[in-house]
């Protein structure tokens, strides 16, 4: 896909990686124009795009993704070249509370982005898949894109009916979709439900961390920089109808997270709580990243323990940010920061 010029519809582009995506590309393409597309449900989060805000060649709608009549009113007047799919419900937990939601968002959802994609005759339909596709490992193997889709939680057979379905547009109607299946992220403007923010923000207040039945799970951790910059090349250079793992390779039980926290806090164990375990809990998550590597030489570049350290710094030198998340306040950017100037 030729890069000079191109306009970008990002869906989910005020959520953690989102943000982080667009700040990225908006960085890095300097000929680019991004289109945020986002509903603002309690993941997503005006401030993490406020250095961007002002930017001309940035600009946000909200809007539901289920919503097919807004859809499409935007893709018709935005005229898009790409988009990337990252809205979504992500929390494996609160989908186990309430699966009718993430179904909604995440299957028909998809549905109404990918029509919309194939109406407007996009060049690249890129959709954010996870990990948490192929279920859970035992103590060896790696998921390679060939293995079997077995997911185990509704989060996660959501975020597979939404991948295959981005596959079935491809065959069936010849949308150039691509997607990726990516390890866990960690860093900066992650929403604190995730165990990294969540356990930073606790034990920044003195308060034990609960970590779920033995602490043994692990899951592969890669800097959130690392899978924007896998984003841009895969949109780039990938070739349609195929699928990209990404990982950080860089396996980590929960216990030995929690306990890289607690030093980087200064705190000791007695900070650590063992709390019943997450239902259905996957064991393991190890991702095989050669199609990517030798593909499109896409491999991840920032260190874990740099990363994790920059990022413990960086919610520790922004807790306004996460106080406003606590106190419902960001959830009223939108109407202080959109609605009031365009009243004005
Ligand atoms: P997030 O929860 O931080 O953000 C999700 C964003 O989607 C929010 O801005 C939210 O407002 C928006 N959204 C939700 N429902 C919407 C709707 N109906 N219409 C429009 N916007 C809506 O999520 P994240 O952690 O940034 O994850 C982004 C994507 O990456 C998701 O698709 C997720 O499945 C995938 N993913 C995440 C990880 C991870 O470790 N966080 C790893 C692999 C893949
Ligand atoms: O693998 C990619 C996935 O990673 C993404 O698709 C999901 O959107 C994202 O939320 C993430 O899912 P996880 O369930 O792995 O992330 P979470 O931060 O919720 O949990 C990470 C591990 O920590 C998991 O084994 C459960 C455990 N945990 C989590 C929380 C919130 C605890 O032990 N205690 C906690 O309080």
């Amino acid at each position: 896909m030729g890069a000079d010029g191109l306009k970008l519809l990002v869906a989910g582009g005020a959520g953690f990686i989102g943000s982080n995506f667009i700040r990225h590309i908006l960085k890095s393409r300097p000929a680019w124009q991004v289109v945020n597309v986002d509903k603002l449900t309690y993941a997503g989060n005006l401030a993490n795009l406020k250095e961007v805000s002002e930017d001309p060649r940035y600009r946000f709608h909200r809007a539901d993704i289920c919503d097919a009549e807004a859809i499409a009113g935007i893709f018709s007047k935005e005229k898009p070249d790409a988009v990337v799919n990252f809205a979504a419900e992500t929390h494996v937990d609160r989908s186990i509370d309430d699966p009718g939601l993430f179904l909604r968002t995440n299957i028909l959802g998809t549905q109404v982005l990918l029509d919309a994609a194939r109406r407007s005759g996009v060049s690249r339909y890129l959709q954010i898949s996870t990990d948490e596709v192929y279920g859970s490992l035992g103590p060896a193997g790696k998921f390679s894109e060939d293995s079997p889709l077995k997911p185990n939680s509704p989060y996660a057979a959501s975020k597979t009916s939404a991948d295959l379905l981005a596959r079935a547009y491809f065959k069936t109607y010849g949308l150039p979709v691509l997607i990726t299946r990516c390890s866990n992220n960690y860093g900066p403007y992650q929403f604190p439900e995730k165990i990294i923010p969540f356990f930073v923000t606790l034990l920044r207040e003195g308060k034990a961390v609960p970590v779920y039945g033995d602490g043994k799970n692990v899951r592969d951790w890669i800097h959130v920089d690392d899978h924007s910059r896998a984003v841009e090349a895969v949109l780039l250079r990938g070739r349609p109808g195929e699928v990209y793992n990404v990982g950080g390779g860089n396996e980590r039980t929960n216990i030995e997270i929690t306990k890289m926290l607690l030093s980087a806090m200064g705190k000791d164990t007695s900070h650590m709580k063992f709390v019943p375990d997450r239902p259905g809990h996957d064991r393991r998550y190890a991702i095989d990243d050669t199609r990517i590597r030798t593909e499109l030489c896409v491999a991840p570049q920032v260190p874990f323990e740099r990363g994790l350290a920059d990022t413990v710094r960086w919610y520790l030198s922004n807790e306004p940010w996460w106080r406003a998340v606590q106190s419902g306040e960001y959830q009223s950017f939108y109407d202080r920061w959109y609605v009031r100037k365009a009243r004005a």
